[in-house]
């Protein structure tokens, strides 16, 4: 476990941007992803991405355009436009077939693999990619005529890679960004990909390319100057496919105070209560992560297994939460990792439940976000431990929950993008069980004077790089970047 400090570009990137130019302040924000937080009731199983955007939103107003989450026989005649106080959100239905190609199969199956670390899980069909830039050209000509010529359009994620050559096709001029929140491979996995070219290429109708971390931009940079004849331009210009662009590292920040108020508000709470009844005065150990295989959720159950069979002690004493909302049920991969979940979860508690201790409470659920915000609180560890993660919001979220004056500490793995600023977590390698084991017994043993110093630490980099600072540096460059072209 070791305490890593802020690369030093990300130090200068978090301290030396320019405040907003005015330039695009005074533009409409329009913001385009393939979920909306509108369409997701409750914003129960959001990912950070939705909540990310809409704490980003919610400053500044402007539009959000994008799936309405509904899928229909066929495609839909127009968007549903619907006016909210500072948001208007714009949404689109997706046909059972485009659902199928451009979600499940190529955005699910291919790309989210694929960026994971995951090509042995990737399954390409070439009718899924055409379906995939089919439901990119729908957003776009959907997109169009909302759009004003002092716009400045910021899209967001795998889903919606090729979306600024698709409106550059209908002359779209206006400044257009793009955000990638998870990781970016390297470039010989980016190469098992058998239309990365044709994917790169539109790329590059981007001005402005955002990634989470230094890694995720070195592998973009990397593919466009060995592998398509780029060239390289300044500090972070590059040009490729007779285009100009810029690729840099923006990492996605938190509302540092709207979480810390959230975590306090709830201590009173009935569901906290409850809670607290149930623990019976053992330490709580808590994973808030969805569903999926990237996360490393049956590495983490093998790391509080083992911490139960290294620490004999804390049997009885210890209660690990997992809270697992299940997500892209229809993906295949998706059912086999909850399958498999099942199996592990049922053989620790089988394994080492006591008539009145269960070691592990596994719940498929989502609850809405000021109760999590009070579990995340209540628990003195925090377990975070992807196999591979753009950010991870929940490992920000946690330190940021937590009581000033007895914090909680965070476990992290060192392949979450979090891990980059948070170098005073605990830093583990999630596929050493027995480190993450010790890791959490250490956690539990950290005396407050030290769990206070890292909690400070890490308040502080959260707050100078938050929500606003993350929208705001972002929006600067890329007017900054189409004022260059
Ligand atoms: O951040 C990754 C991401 O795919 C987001 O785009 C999305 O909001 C979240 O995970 C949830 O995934 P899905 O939209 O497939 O349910």
């Amino acid at each position: 476990m070791t305490r890593l400090p802020p690369p030093a570009s990300f130090l200068a990137l978090s301290t030396a941007r320019p405040a907003t130019p005015p330039a695009a302040r005074e533009r409409r924000l329009v913001v385009v992803s393939n979920r909306v937080a509108m369409a997701d009731p409750g914003g129960k199983a959001a990912g950070g991405l939705a909540v990310g955007i809409l704490a980003a939103l919610k400053r500044s107003g402007g539009i959000w355009f994008g799936w309405s989450g509904a899928v229909t026989p066929a495609p839909p005649a127009a968007a549903d436009v619907v006016h909210g106080d500072d948001i208007t959100f714009a949404t689109l239905a997706l046909a059972r077939r485009d659902y199928e190609q451009y979600y499940n199969g190529f955005a699910n199956r291919v790309l989210w693999p694929l960026f994971h670390y995951r090509p042995g899980l990737i399954d390409y069909k070439r009718e899924d990619f055409a379906g995939y830039l089919r439901v990119n050209r729908q957003f776009a000509q959907h997109l169009a005529p909302l759009l004003s010529p002092d716009d400045i359009i910021w899209v967001h994620d795998y889903h919606l890679m090729p979306l600024a050559d698709e409106l550059r096709r209908l002359g779209i001029e206006q400044p257009i960004g793009f955000f990638l929140h998870t990781p970016f491979p390297v470039t010989e996995i980016l190469r098992v990909l058998p239309s990365h070219a044709a994917l790169m290429r539109a790329m590059c109708a981007y001005d402005l390319v955002g990634f989470q971390t230094e890694n995720d931009v070195w592998g973009f940079r990397d593919y466009l100057l060995r592998c398509a004849g780029g060239r390289a331009e300044g500090i972070d210009g590059i040009s490729a496919f007779g285009r100009q662009l810029r690729a840099a590292v923006f990492p996605i920040g938190i509302d540092v105070d709207a979480i810390a108020l959230q975590a306090a508000q709830s201590v009173d709470s009935r569901q906290m209560r409850r809670l607290q009844e149930s623990l019976r005065q053992r330490r709580l150990i808590i994973g808030v992560d969805r569903l999926d295989y990237s996360k490393g959720l049956l590495q983490r159950f093998r790391a509080f297994e083992r911490l139960i069979e290294m620490f004999p002690e804390r049997r009885g004493h210890v209660t690990l939460m997992q809270i697992a909302p299940p997500t892209r049920s229809e993906v295949p991969e998706y059912s086999q990792i909850r399958r498999s979940l099942e199996t592990a979860a049922g053989h620790i508690n089988g394994r080492f439940a006591e008539f009145d201790w269960m070691p592990v409470r596994y719940l498929n659920k989502s609850f809405n976000h000021r109760t999590l915000c009070g579990f995340l609180r209540a628990a003195g560890v925090g377990l975070v431990t992807p196999l591979r993660d753009g950010m991870n919001l929940v490992a920000k979220e946690y330190v940021a929950a937590q009581d000033p004056t007895d914090p909680g500490v965070l476990v992290l793995s060192c392949f979450a993008g979090a891990a980059r600023e948070l170098g005073d977590a605990l830093i583990v390698n999630p596929y050493d069980i027995d480190g993450v084991a010790e890791a959490i017994q250490e956690a539990l043993m950290m005396p407050r004077e030290e769990r206070v110093e890292r909690w400070q630490a890490m308040m502080a980099v959260m707050r100078r790089n938050d929500i606003a600072a993350w929208r705001d540096s972002f929006t600067a460059a890329l007017a900054d970047a189409a004022a260059g072209r």
